[in-house]
C-alpha cells in the first residue's frame, strides 16, 4: 500500500466512522425523547435490594400520603404545587399527571433521582439511567425554604436506599 492509497483509505474510514456516530447519536436522541417515567415497582424485579430498602426506609416512597394528610382546606392549585416534590416527574413529559391517571407515579420514587427509566428498564442499558446522582438533584425539592422549616440539610445517600 503506497502513501497515497493509505491517505484515501483513512479518509474513507473516517467518513464511515462519522456516519456511524451520527446514526447512533440520532437513535440515542430519539430514544431520549421517547423516554418516560415508569414508577418504582418496575425497577423492583432487577433491583430488589434498592427497592426493598427504599420502600422500607425512605419517606419519599410514601410521600403522596403527606399531601393527603394536609389536603383539607387546600385549593386544587395548591395541591398541584405539592405534586412538584411529592410525586414523580410532575409537569415533565411522561411524568405524574393525577392519582387516577398515573397511580404508579404518585409518590416520589426512584426516578426523581435516577431520571425517567422506561428505556433503561426495557434495554437494561445503564447508559439510559442517571448513575451519578449529585446534590443539585436533591436541591430541586430540598430547597432552602424547606431546609429551614424542616431543619433539614440533604446529605447524599441519606434518604436514598
Ligand atoms: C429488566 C431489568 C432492569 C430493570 C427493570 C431496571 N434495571 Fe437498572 N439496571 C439493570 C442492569 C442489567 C444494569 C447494569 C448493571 C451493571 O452494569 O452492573 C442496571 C443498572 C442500573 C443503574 C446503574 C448501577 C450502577 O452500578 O451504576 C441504576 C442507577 C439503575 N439501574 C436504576 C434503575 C431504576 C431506577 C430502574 C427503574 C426505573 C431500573 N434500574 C430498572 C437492569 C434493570
Ligand atoms: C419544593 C418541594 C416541596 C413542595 C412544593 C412541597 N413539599 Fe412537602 N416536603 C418537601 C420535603 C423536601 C420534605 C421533607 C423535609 C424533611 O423531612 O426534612 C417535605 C415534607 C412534607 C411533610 C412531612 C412533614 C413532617 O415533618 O412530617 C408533609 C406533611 C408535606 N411535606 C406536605 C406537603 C404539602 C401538603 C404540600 C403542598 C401544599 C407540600 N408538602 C409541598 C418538599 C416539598
Ligand atoms: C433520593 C435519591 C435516590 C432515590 C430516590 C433512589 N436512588 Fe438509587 N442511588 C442514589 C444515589 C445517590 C446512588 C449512589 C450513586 C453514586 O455512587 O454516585 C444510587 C445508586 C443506585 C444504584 C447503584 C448501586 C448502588 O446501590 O449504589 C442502583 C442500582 C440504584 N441506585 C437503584 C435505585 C432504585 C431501584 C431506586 C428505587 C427503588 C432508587 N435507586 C432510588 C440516589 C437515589
Ligand atoms: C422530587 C423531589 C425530591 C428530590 C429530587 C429529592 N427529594 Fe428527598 N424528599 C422529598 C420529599 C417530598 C420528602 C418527604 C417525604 C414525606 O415525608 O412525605 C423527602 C424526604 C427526604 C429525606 C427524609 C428522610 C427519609 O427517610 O425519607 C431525606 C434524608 C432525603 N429526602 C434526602 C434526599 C437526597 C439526599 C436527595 C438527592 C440525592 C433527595 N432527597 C432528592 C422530595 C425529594
Amino acid at each position: 500500500m503506497n502513501f497515497n492509497k493509505l491517505g484515501k483509505y483513512s479518509a474513507v474510514m473516517a467518513l464511515l466512522a462519522g456516519c456511524l456516530m451520527a446514526v447512533s447519536w440520532t437513535t440515542w436522541a430519539q430514544d431520549k425523547a421517547a423516554n418516560k417515567y415508569v414508577g418504582s415497582a418496575v425497577c423492583q424485579s432487577c433491583h430488589e435490594e434498592q427497592y426493598t430498602t427504599f420502600t422500607a426506609y425512605a419517606r419519599k416512597s410514601h410521600s403522596y400520603d403527606s399531601i393527603l394528610k394536609r389536603i383539607k382546606g387546600l385549593t386544587p392549585v395548591e395541591v398541584q404545587e405539592c405534586y412538584t416534590c411529592h410525586t414523580t416527574g410532575y409537569g415533565e413529559p411522561g411524568g405524574f399527571v393525577s392519582p387516577e391517571k398515573t397511580p404508579e407515579l404518585k409518590d416520589a420514587g426512584c426516578e426523581v433521582c435516577h431520571g425517567p427509566g422506561k428505556i433503561h428498564a426495557e434495554s437494561q442499558d445503564p447508559r439510559f439511567i442517571v448513575r451519578k446522582v449529585t446534590i443539585d438533584v436533591c436541591q430541586r425539592c430540598h430547597i432552602e425554604e424547606r431546609v429551614q422549616s424542616f431543619r433539614y440539610k440533604p446529605i447524599i445517600h441519606a434518604g436514598c436506599h
